[in-house]
């Protein structure tokens, strides 16, 4: 039996213009997704707790091919297994056992479908649980790959490279198309997170944004303008001048604000935060709902998010500087 575990993530500047070529530097947060695999004679069996959504939680045991009997929608749960079910695959073939049987237990700490990466955590800590389990070690780089294949899989070619990559590998990264680094010297950064229960609509979100930035050579400016922000800010990254940070995740939200993906709920947030005294505040993921990421180390920008309307739950959330590991 063995158990591992990686981390959900936000995007601390250049989601949306990452799909256009520029960078983007998503950052792995103390919200881990636990797999615990064991071998069995065949086939697969998996169990999965406290993938908690706001409210309630998603409990399934059952075989492949089965459907779960509970109350949450039906695309939800197949995702959930169809990754499971892929990053398997994906340690079968690693470790050159195709029929290996497995019971796999799956618990997360990182709301489902909240845009912080969590299908991405899971499965980068089946994979290595599972090689492990059959004997395997592999490369936090190897396990990203890996990772990346099951996601491009179950999203039908949607996928990009920058949840997976910094799950398995923690801390800062920095993501241009497919070359994908880890940004060192990066410690601490105290994140604090508010989720308005909801998600946007990411095909609906990038296809907006596609339409601004054909129609409008201003649009494209601003695309190009959130990649100049990321540059600077991995500069600034190496300095822990956080202040600077904070200032260019306002930017970056007022930007994306611009591109039309922010909503009603992720303004109200980012403005709490602010107003709160976070030294920034911004949407992060696809928006038109979903959450906010926040910098600030005192407890004031929290206790302000837990009485924004709007804000369903509200968390800290440090940089997570370990990736996949064994527990
Ligand atoms: C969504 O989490 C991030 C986007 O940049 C889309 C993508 O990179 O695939 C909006």
């Amino acid at each position: 039996m063995v158990t591992s575990s990686a981390p959900g993530k936000v995007y601390l500047f250049g989601e949306h213009a990452v799909v256009y070529g520029e960078p983007a530097v998503p950052c792995a947060i103390e919200r881990r997704a636990r797999v615990t695999a064991t071998e069995r004679e065949a086939g697969l069996r998996i169990h999965a707790e406290d993938l908690t959504l706001d409210g309630y939680t998603v409990e399934y045991t059952g075989t492949e091919g089965d459907h779960p009997d509970i109350d949450v929608s039906d695309s939800l749960v197949e995702a959930g297994i169809g990754y499971i079910q892929a990053a398997v695959e994906q340690a079968r073939d690693a470790a050159d056992r195709p029929d290996a049987g497995f019971e796999i237990v799956v618990e997360s700490d990182i709301p489902l479908g909240a845009g912080l990466g969590s299908s991405a955590a899971v499965v980068v800590a089946a994979i290595d649980a599972a090689t492990r389990e059959l004997g395997v070690e592999l490369t936090p780089e190897e396990i990203a790959d890996r990772a990346y294949q099951v996601e491009y899989e179950v999203q039908d070619g949607q996928a990009s490279r920058a949840d997976t990559f910094c799950s398995a590998m923690g801390g800062a990264v920095r993501v241009e198309g497919d070359d994908c680094r880890r940004i060192e010297g990066v410690d601490t950064l105290p994140f604090v997170i508010g989720y308005d229960g909801g998600a946007g609509d990411t095909g609906k979100l990038v296809a907006g944004v596609r339409e601004l930035r054909a129609e409008y050579n201003f649009a494209a400016d601003t695309v190009t303008a959130i990649g100049d922000i990321v540059r600077e800010g991995e500069a600034v990254l190496g300095t822990s001048d956080h202040e600077a940070l904070g200032e260019l995740m306002d930017f970056n939200h007022g930007l994306l604000s611009a591109l039309g993906v922010s909503s009603r709920s992720l303004d109200a947030m980012v403005w709490a935060a602010r107003d709160a005294g976070a030294l920034g505040a911004k949407l992060t993921g696809a928006g038109g709902g979903g959450c906010i990421v926040a910098l600030d180390d005192s407890d004031e920008t929290l206790t302000a998010l837990r009485y924004t309307p709007g804000c369903a739950h509200a968390f800290r959330a440090e940089l997570a500087t370990d990736g996949v590991v064994q527990e």
